[in-house]
């Protein structure tokens, strides 16, 4: 079983890093074969809204855009990783979420899937961290990846969602939350394995 890790934080080592290293851990030790993606070391430019999607579904731009599409497709999850910037995702994960519009065109333009018809064929989990503390501090990030995952048929499966994490090292703090990351990538493979996928 193929899952993909897209790595979302500029900050090299930082919280997002080292949990989402932790649930790719969890994932392999449940027997999945796991594709890592480190969005700051790639070339993915933002959608210019060109629309060329509107013909075939796929993003004109060439980049390594399609490289990480390409493993997706090949996958049966996703674990996201970003840290909480002005209540949304970090801006290198935003610029690859909008390149999924293409994939959004495809589904409900092209295909003419009805909305709020169920169709996935994977799980995905979302790991987010904060500094502060607020109620609310995750809805952006939230709301974002739920319409992301729903353009690449993709249901969140699960959100782990931390507050209180500023310095680059300050989940390193709470091992409780490495268990839990660790846990959840190994969960997230037996999860898929139970799954009746809808299409
Ligand atoms: C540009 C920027 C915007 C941020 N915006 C918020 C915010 O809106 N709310 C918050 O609680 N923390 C915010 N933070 C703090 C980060 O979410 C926090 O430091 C996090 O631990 C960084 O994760 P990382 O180590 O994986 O990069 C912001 C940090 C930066 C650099």
């Amino acid at each position: 079983m193929k899952i993909v890790a897209i790595y979302g934080s500029p900050r090299k080592g930082g919280n997002t890093d080292t949990l989402l290293k932790k649930a790719v851990e969890g994932a392999i030790l449940a027997g999945a074969q796991v594709d890592e993606f480190f969005l700051r070391d790639m070339k993915i430019s933002p959608c210019l809204e060109i629309y060329a999607c509107k013909e075939d579904g796929r993003c004109a731009i060439k980049d390594d855009f399609q490289k990480i599409f390409n493993a997706i497709s090949d996958s049966k999850g996703i674990i996201v990783a970003s840290p909480v910037f002005l209540y949304g995702v970090s801006a290198q994960l935003k610029a690859f979420i909008d390149r999924c519009q293409s994939r959004w065109v495809k589904k409900y333009v092209i295909d003419g899937v009805p909305f709020g018809r169920e169709r996935f064929n994977r799980l995905g989990l979302l790991i987010s961290v904060g500094a502060s503390h607020g109620k609310r501090l995750f809805d952006g990030v939230l709301l974002t990846v739920r319409y992301f995952m729903d353009a690449i048929d993709t249901k969140l499966w699960k959100s782990l969602l931390y507050r209180g994490l500023e310095d680059k090292d300050d989940v390193l703090k709470h091992e409780e939350y490495l268990v839990e990351a660790l846990n959840a990538g190994q969960q997230l493979v037996l999860a898929i394995e139970r799954t009746k996928f809808v299409f």
